[in-house]
């Protein structure tokens, strides 16, 4: 599955608000005694889940960004050096400056399908991943708590996707659209059957069958006109969704996709934020 990085920076300044900044807390308090912390980013996209999370930890990181999608790991290196206060090129990746912070960054093109646990034999003092969990299958989501677990590894991953939208105003083909869309989002995303909505929770519970203490919090995206942009994306994004179902006639779906584009549409996305520490 791909995602574009004008999708990825659109979400972007929804995505750091929405995320639960106690529990990016917590996740900063595991890695406090850390001289230089090393974060394995799985899925990293463009870079979005390290500018959110690295002005929140110490003064000095490492970070892997792992993608199978070049053209992102691509982007990432540009966003990344656009963000920064200083930027120098490295062998793997990047040096960073910002906000007295010091972040190298290497990136790492891999298929999280066929290796759940990238780090190999180099362990992260952290693994992290923001919108990456509803994805994946619940095979998958097995063979990543084992290998989290054989390391007694910290995950800290947020916007995992757990309820459907609730859009507003209402429309009369709501239910028809969320019921088709939902039929869509269950659907295989290149790591088996997709746990989707269910998948975060999953997690949590065998994390915790694996002796860890597993914490989740809400992350739900709370879009409003200042959003209009992303609201417009993800109506489109919906609307093609529903399409690939066949199951909802195109004139339904150009009038609901009329309704939500108009000014004054609101809508609230469900995420969810996890954060797993060892026992
Ligand atoms: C919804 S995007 C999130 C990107 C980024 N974490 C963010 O918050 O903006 C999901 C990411 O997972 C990556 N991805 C999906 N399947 C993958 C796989 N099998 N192996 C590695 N990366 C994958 C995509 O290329 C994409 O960058």
């Amino acid at each position: 599955m791909s995602f574009s990085p004008e999708w990825l920076r659109l979400r972007e300044p929804a995505d750091h608000r929405s995320r639960d900044k106690a529990l990016l807390a917590k996740a900063a308090s595991h890695l406090a005694g850390k001289d230089e912390p090393v974060i394995y980013d799985l899925g990293a996209g463009a870079g979005s889940n390290l500018r959110g999370t690295a002005l929140a930890l110490g003064t000095r990181q490492r970070w892997v960004l792992v993608d199978y999608d070049p053209a992102l790991l691509s982007a990432s290196l540009d966003f990344l050096s656009a963000w920064a206060d200083k930027s120098r090129p490295t062998a793997a990746g990047l040096e960073l400056e910002k906000s007295n912070k010091l972040v190298r960054v290497e990136v790492k093109r891999a298929d999280l399908n066929a290796n759940p646990a990238p780090w190999g034999d180099s362990i992260p003092d952290l693994v992290t991943s923001a919108a990456l969990f509803d994805l994946v299958s619940e095979n998958w989501i097995d063979r990543f708590c084992a290998a989290l677990a054989k390391d007694k590894l910290a995950l800290y991953t947020t916007l995992v996707h757990d309820k459907t939208a609730k859009w507003s105003p209402t429309h009369d083909a709501d239910k028809q659209m969320t019921e088709a869309f939902e039929r869509d989002f269950g659907k295989e995303k290149g790591f088996g059957p997709s746990a989707g909505n269910k998948a975060i929770g999953l997690i949590g519970k065998k994390l915790k069958a694996l002796g860890y203490d597993a914490e989740l919090a809400d992350s739900d995206w709370i879009l409003g006109p200042e959003d209009h942009a992303l609201i417009e994306a993800l109506a489109e994004g919906w609307a093609n969704a529903v399409r690939e179902t066949r199951s909802v006639p195109e004139s339904v779906i150009q009038s609901w996709l009329a309704a939500r584009k108009a000014r004054g549409t609101t809508c609230i996305v469900g995420h969810k934020d996890l954060l797993a520490l060892p026992r």
